[in-house]
């Protein structure tokens, strides 16, 4: 397909099956249009209406939102979730004021410098303003791209937002009456029917040269951002025996194995045979058993088991949490996973 197909493709779904009568469509005043892209970063259509009437009730032009307490902005803003948005909104409202003398500049270069416009933003004001010959690439925007160029790696990436930059200036309609409706139909199409979890591919004007529909990859593009490894932690623990017992500890009701009966942990300031010294009341030395790694959602536990063995019976135990199990109780016992396996691993006769 052609860039020009591309958009002319788009335009004509647009006018057809587009939104027309949004309560910030048909208007060429930035400020209005600026309030609306703000509003509408990360937060759907429907929620943004009754706000979008509100704010503009109140603050009927830049002048009355920068006289605002920022608390009034902020009040009229609840509800609407990410609040930094609102405060670079009042910010940006005074910048105004007093830089462009009360004028909401119109071109995409200078929106970009006042807080809370990046550059999608300030290019989707630009052109619905003043029908500036701008690309935007918003998450909606970028979806569409990645799918209908068949784009891989995650689009948050440098390189691969430069990629979708370059592609999204080099599609943009030539004729400046086109750009309005083009840039609508994007965000439209992106919103309607090129949806992240349910595309209904069957209704969308680019599906016949869409690459991810050709090659049944539309559920895989764009590119999730690649899962970080998980943080590692290091555990001590002490295994501690006496006879046929061993010593537990009942864990607080929150946090990881909650309730359940775990090895005491020897905290990473503590050393072993200081501990033992401290806990035990004797001087006695302590085995490395063979360590074990164990993977939690946020984290990797990785497991260095010590094992004490008393030779005798100590006349308190030390630690209120702390019980002994008898070894013949460890099937029925509640142990987590990795205490069952390290217990597993002691030889049956000692
Ligand atoms: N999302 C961001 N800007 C939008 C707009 N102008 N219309 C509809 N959805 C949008």
């Amino acid at each position: 397909m052609t860039h020009t197909n591309f958009s002319a493709r788009l335009i004509d779904w647009q006018l057809q099956h587009g939104r027309h009568d949004l309560p910030w469509q048909n208007s060429r005043d930035p400020y209005r249009i600026w309030l609306s892209e703000i509003m509408l970063q990360q937060t759907q259509v429907a929620t943004v209406i009754p706000y979008y009437l509100r704010f503009l009730a109140r603050f009927p032009d830049v002048a009355a939102l920068a006289a605002a307490p920022r608390e009034d902005v902020m009040g009229l803003w609840s509800g609407l979730g990410y609040y930094a948005r609102a405060r670079n909104l009042h910010r940006a409202a005074c910048e105004v004021m007093e830089k462009h003398g009360g004028r909401f500049p119109k071109s995409a270069q200078v929106l970009a410098e006042l807080p809370g416009i990046g550059r999608s933003t300030a290019a989707a004001i630009a052109v619905f303003a003043g029908n500036e010959r701008a690309a935007i690439l918003d998450g909606n925007v970028k979806r569409v791209l990645c799918r209908f160029f068949g784009i891989e790696g995650f689009p948050g990436e440098r390189a691969v937002e430069e990629r979708l930059w370059t592609l999204a200036e080099a599609l943009l309609p030539e004729r400046p009456e086109s750009i309005g409706i083009y840039i609508q139909a994007q965000m439209d199409l992106g919103a309607t029917v090129c949806t992240r979890a349910r595309p209904v591919c069957e209704h969308c004007p680019l599906a016949g040269e869409c690459a991810a529909r050709i090659s049944g990859r539309v559920a895989e593009l764009p590119a999730r951002r690649a899962k970080k490894t998980p943080p590692r932690r290091m555990s001590r623990v002490a295994v501690v025996i006496f006879g046929r017992k061993v010593l537990l500890e009942r864990r607080p009701p929150a946090g990881i194995w909650g309730g359940l009966l775990a090895f005491p942990e020897i905290p990473a300031e503590s050393d072993i045979q200081t501990w033992a010294a401290r806990h035990f009341g004797i001087d006695i030395g302590a085995r490395e058993l063979p360590p074990l790694t164990h993977s939690f959602t946020h984290f990797t536990l990785e497991i260095a088991p010590w094992r004490i063995d008393l030779p005798a019976a100590p006349h308190a135990l030390a630690e209120p949490a702390w019980q002994w199990l008898e070894r013949e109780h460890i099937a029925t016992a509640a142990l987590p996973a990795p205490v069952r396996k390290i217990l597993a691993q002691l030889p049956e006769q000692d």
